[in-house]
């Protein structure tokens, strides 16, 4: 139920599809699987901060044990034959959950040799930034490719109290969000008690929301028996989540907060493009002639995505006087980190690594747009000492955009199996 004109840029949605389904997707899938962006380092044993009862199933420690029937008199003895069945039945669920959710850390001796290597590579460039949670000894490396991100029979009741803080406590939340306005164009100033850029923020969570849950929707667990395991699509899922009637009318608007998402991080690549020219830049794994093949995939990825007209108004986002962008950089930055610290309380462990991955991904989007200046003046070689990403930011940012860009590649995928059901 998404078509036409988007309210960010003037482009519609036909174009947007017809440029990522064809031009980018492809050559997006591929970068991905190259071994610099497969491997994602990240600490998954990092404590929730702001509460503590996590829902644990999904982890070993869910399971409640039920009582042996000779220790129970007989006089309660059916009620709590009843009560054993349900503890199994919650042991097998959250055993199922654990199966499914839980993360691969199988690394091959070699990737682990050449992960050292990296490590050596990065700590001798010019890697001056904050020292990142990375560095901790509980910190991991994860192959991405061993772990998609799909349903993993994770419904523990965190999930919605997660989305539920986010929205309620870190994101601007607007009091209502009827009609929404055109957050890129300039001179709207306030509307609803929200500035354009506040607005963006709610928006931008909102279309990674969507994005994640279109991604449960085209793998679902379909069927699980000890012979097989299928995931696919599921269009009940799909429309209870984004149809129009179904969810009065907040599912088309949810997934134009995916195509919102799309266009930011869009724009993001397009503006660090000369951080990436540069001849200094590498695809560090240490195969020489892989790496410069990778980076010629990389650069010909953001041409590509140069090209694409966005006709965004330059000058409205992210960039009033220098005093207000300063101040509005900075309240990004807490309320973002706030959100990649939530994070930490996913109980699903697989759910985790994703979230985290992707709210990294978005936050490097975000450095890139309020750091637009200092790109743009970035000398051609040497090190750059105002701008700078890590090889974590390079690999989240084009995994995250790769998520949205399967995502919307996944819309076209839905649309056709509607239309022939109808
Ligand atoms: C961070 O998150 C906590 C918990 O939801 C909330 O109480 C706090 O206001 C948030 N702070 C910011 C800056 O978003
Ligand atoms: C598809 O999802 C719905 C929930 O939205 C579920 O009830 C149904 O069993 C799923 N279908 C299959 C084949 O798993």
């Amino acid at each position: 139920q998404v078509s036409g004109y988007l309210d960010d840029c003037t482009c519609d949605v036909e174009t947007i599809d017809k440029f990522n389904n064809y031009r980018l997707f492809p050559r997006l899938q591929k970068l991905l699987e190259s071994d610099y962006f497969r491997y994602y380092k990240v600490n998954l044993k990092r404590p929730c901060p702001f509460w503590n009862d996590i829902s644990q199933c999904g982890r070993r420690d869910c399971a409640v044990k039920p009582c042996h029937s000779d220790e129970v008199p007989d006089g309660i003895k059916s009620a709590s034959y009843k009560y054993s069945e349900e503890a199994n039945s919650l042991i097998e669920e959250c055993e199922q959950a654990e199966r499914l959710g839980a993360v691969d850390e199988s690394l091959s001796e070699e990737t682990q040799k050449a992960v050292l290597q990296w490590t050596k590579h990065d700590d001798s460039s010019d890697n001056f930034c904050e020292v990142d949670d990375i560095q901790s000894p509980d910190a991991e490396y994860v192959d991405l490719l061993l772990n998609p991100e799909r349903y993993t029979g994770y419904k523990g009741p965190d999930a919605w109290k997660i989305w539920n803080v986010i929205y309620e406590e870190n994101c601007f939340k607007p009091q209502t969000i009827k009609r929404p306005l055109n957050p890129l164009a300039s001179g709207q100033g306030k509307s609803e008690g929200l500035c354009v850029e506040k607005r963006a923020f709610y928006r931008l969570i909102s279309g990674l929301h969507a994005s994640i849950n279109v991604h449960l929707s085209a793998r679902y667990l379909l069927q699980d028996t000890w012979l097989e395991k299928k995931w696919g699509h599921n269009i009940t899922e799909f429309q209870q989540r984004f149809d129009g009637i179904l969810t009065e009318g907040e599912g088309p608007r949810r997934l134009k907060n995916l195509y919102f998402l799309y266009l930011i991080e869009l724009r993001a690549l397009s503006k660090v493009v000369p951080f990436f020219e540069r001849p200094d830049f590498q695809l560090f794994t240490g195969n020489k002639d892989q790496d410069a093949e990778n980076k010629m995939l990389l650069l010909e990825i953001l041409h590509e995505i140069k090209s694409f007209p966005l006709h965004f108004d330059e000058n409205s986002f992210f960039a009033g006087n220098k005093k207000e962008a300063n101040k509005l950089k900075e309240d990004f930055r807490l309320h973002f980190r706030n959100i990649s610290r939530i994070m930490d309380c996913v109980g699903c462990l697989k759910c985790r690594l994703w979230g985290k991955l992707q709210t990294q991904g978005l936050g490097t989007a975000l450095k890139i747009l309020f750091s637009e200046k200092l790109i743009a003046n970035m000398p051609e070689s040497g090190p750059s000492y105002e701008f700078h990403l890590t090889r974590q930011e390079i690999v989240s940012l084009f995994n995250a955009f790769g998520r949205i860009s399967t995502s919307v590649k996944e819309l076209e995928n839905f649309r056709n199996l509607l239309q022939n059901i109808h």
